[in-house]
């Protein structure tokens, strides 16, 4: 039977179906070259050696593998992320580590943390649709903060702290979902000194920054962190493989201790048998010939999807140049609609995620998200080529 929807919480009024799930469901099709989803190059899934992990872990310790295990997360994995986040310049004890079902718990736990309905949430604009959704759900308003192609604009934001006392800012510094915008360097530090002036929490989602295939890394915001404002957010998805749904959040012990108590409200705690394969996965094999596989791999279809559009696509559209991560940003002529632009596309066989979805207040027509990690080259090519005539036909 199903409820009368005066039954439904209030929370459900705002709430919309994700228009990517959507798509992704018509792009599943064999025929349609996707430049839609978020996923990475399966081809890159180090399948054998998660197999070999599994039989370990099952043959060695499959008794406690298969039992429930502490809400904070296998130790061992705790260890070995800490041990990472000093990799991305951070340090943090593994007591602060906790281990989470993807980067988008970590999400779904700070919109928990922080939001009363009608409350403010600092956010990129454009910014991850799936944010959005997980900030919905506990009926945040969103205050967009300007931004160029360096990334958010450290200075805008005392402002907007007075005018809206925002309970967080979400963040994505590296190779932003949807734009591929970076943060620049010299930017970090003046965010981490304004969040400490102001005690403003930030929330910085960074699934990406392993996977930057052009020049050199920084580190992330959290690096600067001394005033713990910082709630740092990564994840398995993009550097071992998104199916087995592990991330970890990194916070003060302030934040860590309240965070903890939610995540044991939500689901008691991360997959043991997961963790303890992907521990097993990450001491058994070199991570830094894996990584540089991907990086290599995505730079390259990268270079191949930059060629073709500048080769292919007609005067009046603009894409960003991103130094890593598996999307760019589209801007086309102020008239297009992105989402007409795809119901031909998908005519055609091609398929993206139009702009709109990932605004979180208004705007966002003409623009166009792709993803080049989940296609080999000819297919960017051919992609691409689809498109590219599509647009043509359309002036
Ligand atoms: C910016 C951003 N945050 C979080 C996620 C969630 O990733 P996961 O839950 O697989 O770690 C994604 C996935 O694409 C993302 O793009």
């Amino acid at each position: 039977m199903t409820a009368p929807s005066e039954h439904f919480a209030g929370r459900m009024r705002q709430l919309r179906p994700s228009t990517i799930r959507e798509i992704l469901k018509v792009t599943a099709q064999p025929e349609i070259i996707s430049f839609a989803g978020g996923l990475p190059a399966p081809e890159l899934f180090p399948v054998e050696a998660v197999r070999a992990a599994a039989d370990e872990v099952l043959a060695h310790s499959g008794r406690e593998a298969l039992q429930y295990g502490p809400s904070e997360g296998f130790p061992l994995l705790r260890d070995w992320i800490a041990e990472e986040m000093q990799r991305r310049g951070v340090n943090v004890p593994s007591a602060e580590v906790l281990v989470t079902n993807g980067s988008q718990q970590v999400l779904d736990l700070a919109a928990k943390l922080f939001l009363n309905p009608g409350d403010v949430v600092l956010t990129e604009n454009p910014t991850y649709l799936a944010a959005i959704q997980a900030f919905q759900t506990f009926e945040a308003r969103f205050v967009p903060v300007p931004t160029d192609g360096q990334g958010l604009i450290p200075e805008a934001l005392p402002g907007l702290i007075r005018q809206h006392h925002p309970k967080f800012l979400y963040t994505i510094p590296n190779f932003q979902n949807p734009t591929g915008v970076t943060l620049a360097a010299e930017r970090r530090p003046i965010l981490a000194r304004i969040a400490a002036d102001h005690a403003l929490p930030i929330v910085e989602d960074d699934p990406y920054g392993r996977l930057r295939y052009h020049g050199n890394e920084i580190p992330p915001v959290k690096h600067w962190d001394e005033a713990g404002c910082v709630i740092y957010a990564s994840t398995f998805s993009k550097t071992i493989a998104p199916g087995l749904r592990l991330g970890w959040l990194a916070a003060s012990a302030e934040n860590f201790s309240r965070l903890l108590i939610l995540k044991q409200a939500a689901d008691l705690h991360t997959s043991s048998f997961d963790q303890r394969v992907a521990h097993m996965y990450l001491t058994r094999n070199d991570q830094i010939a894996h990584l540089a596989r991907i990086r290599r791999a995505y730079g390259e279809r990268f270079a191949v999807m930059d060629a073709a559009l500048r080769a292919e696509m007609p005067a009046g559209y603009e894409w960003t140049h991103p130094d890593g991560g598996m999307f760019l940003w589209v801007t086309g002529p102020a008239e297009l609609d992105g989402l007409t632009l795809l119901e031909q596309a998908i005519k055609r066989q091609v398929a993206f995620v139009p702009g709109r979805d990932f605004f979180p207040t208004e705007g966002g027509r003409n623009y166009l998200r792709l993803n080049f990690s989940n296609s080999p080259p000819e297919q960017i090519r051919e992609g691409v080529h689809r498109l590219a005539t599509l647009c043509r036909e359309l002036r």
